[in-house]
């Protein structure tokens, strides 16, 4: 008899528009809706880059849609900040909500969208499935490629005064309609399509290598892997290469398919504490954690790492697992030094008096159930020592 644990629950995502001039297929779509007020939910930045202009454009010209735009949005997305929205959205009731940014910007929509159906309360239900109602219908339209919210049923809310990430899980959660239009990427900067990059490669690693990886989660990353290792340089060396674009916008969707249902691991976790604790991008922590974890990681997972090295094209035909294995930590580890991932975690600002608490911190976080090696607190210690 084989593992019947493989053959677990698989959450997908109703509808996703893809390609150049996606965004241009969402109004017919939104018609279904019947709603005539929406709240596009974005930042200051996405306004400045014209995008939300954009966005806002082909939605008048083509629905009877009255839209209001929340544009206060802030990376590492906070309470506060989803309840400034929720002010807003208590006054247009039965509103779609719109969310147009990365993943700030559909995290914080779905933190808005609970507030709506829930009073203004959130942090009752933080933890998997414990939403009582079910949301405003919820469109994300991403600028980056990307953090994979615009189809999980995760929003990974800042709280503040505990200086951590929380992570709501919930099907009801799930965006109805996500557009992954590369047109609306290719402004991205170098750094930041390297940052958001490696976070979607992170998720289909992570995924892959997850205790609770089944068939459907690792078709996806797997594809996922191929694609971000061969198209991530491209799209960093030359922002307006449309091929690598529109395969990044692609592939970080099916990355974030798999950890949607996968889950992910000791990087997520440990990310999560630098994101809460120094305000960091989420994808810069994941890019620089992730070889040093999976180092740690290898025992758990030897036989899968060593299929990533002849996913990511090394050549290690008649090389043992272990030797294999460490190809693929090898090449994951020049993939980030490639698009300018710093190495260490002193380069981005980590502090050697906070690794205890980030070591204790991450071993409350939902992500590290499902990674390969179970992990201790002096583990995780170690390998913070390590990579600093
Ligand atoms: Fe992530």
């Amino acid at each position: 008899m084989g593992d019947m644990t493989r053959y677990a629950d698989f959450f997908g995502q109703p509808v996703s528009l893809f390609g150049v001039g996606a965004l241009r297929k969402l109004p017919g779509y939104l018609r279904a809706f019947s709603a005539n007020r929406a709240v596009l939910c974005t930042d200051t930045g996405v306004v400045a880059a014209g995008i939300a202009g954009e966005v806002l454009k082909v939605l008048n010209e083509a629905s009877k849609l009255d839209v209001t735009v929340f544009d206060e949005v802030v990376a590492n997305p906070t309470e506060e900040c989803a309840a400034r929205g929720y002010e807003l959205y208590k006054a247009t009731p039965g509103a779609l909500l719109i969310s147009l940014g990365g993943g700030s910007a559909h995290d914080a929509a779905k933190a808005i969208g609970v507030m709506a159906a829930h009073d203004g309360a959130l942090w009752d239900f933080v933890g998997v499935n414990k939403l009582k109602r079910s949301l405003p219908p919820l469109i994300a339209i991403n600028t980056t490629a990307g953090t994979g919210s615009e189809l999980t049923r995760f929003a990974v809310i800042t709280h503040v005064a505990k200086r951590t990430k929380l992570t709501l899980v919930d099907w009801r959660l799930t965006p109805r309609i996500a557009v992954n239009d590369p047109s609306l990427m290719v402004t991205l900067p170098p750094e930041l399509t390297a940052q958001t990059g490696m976070d979607a490669f992170t998720h289909a690693v992570e995924a892959y290598l997850s205790r609770s990886a089944t068939p459907l989660s690792d078709a996806c990353a797997l594809e996922a892997i191929r694609l971000i290792a061969e198209y991530l340089p491209r799209a960093v060396a030359h922002g307006a290469d449309m091929e690598a674009r529109a395969a990044m916008a692609y592939a970080q969707y099916l990355g974030g398919l798999a950890c949607n249902s996968a889950g992910v691991g000791a990087v997520h976790a440990v990310a999560h504490q630098l994101g809460g604790l120094y305000n960091l991008p989420h994808g810069l922590c994941n890019a620089v954690l992730l070889p040093w974890v999976l180092e740690y990681n290898l025992l758990g997972c030897m036989e899968r790492l060593a299929e990533i090295a002849t996913i990511m094209g090394e050549d290690a035909a008649g090389k043992s697992t272990r030797l294999r294995a460490e190809k693929a930590v090898e090449a994951i580890r020049a993939l980030g030094r490639d698009v300018g991932m710093p190495q260490r975690l002193g380069a981005i600002g980590v502090k050697e008096e906070d690794c205890p608490t980030i070591a204790r911190q991450a071993l409350e976080d939902p992500a590290i159930f499902t990674n390969p090696r179970r992990a201790t607190e002096s583990e995780i210690m170690a390998v913070l020592r390590k990579a600093l």
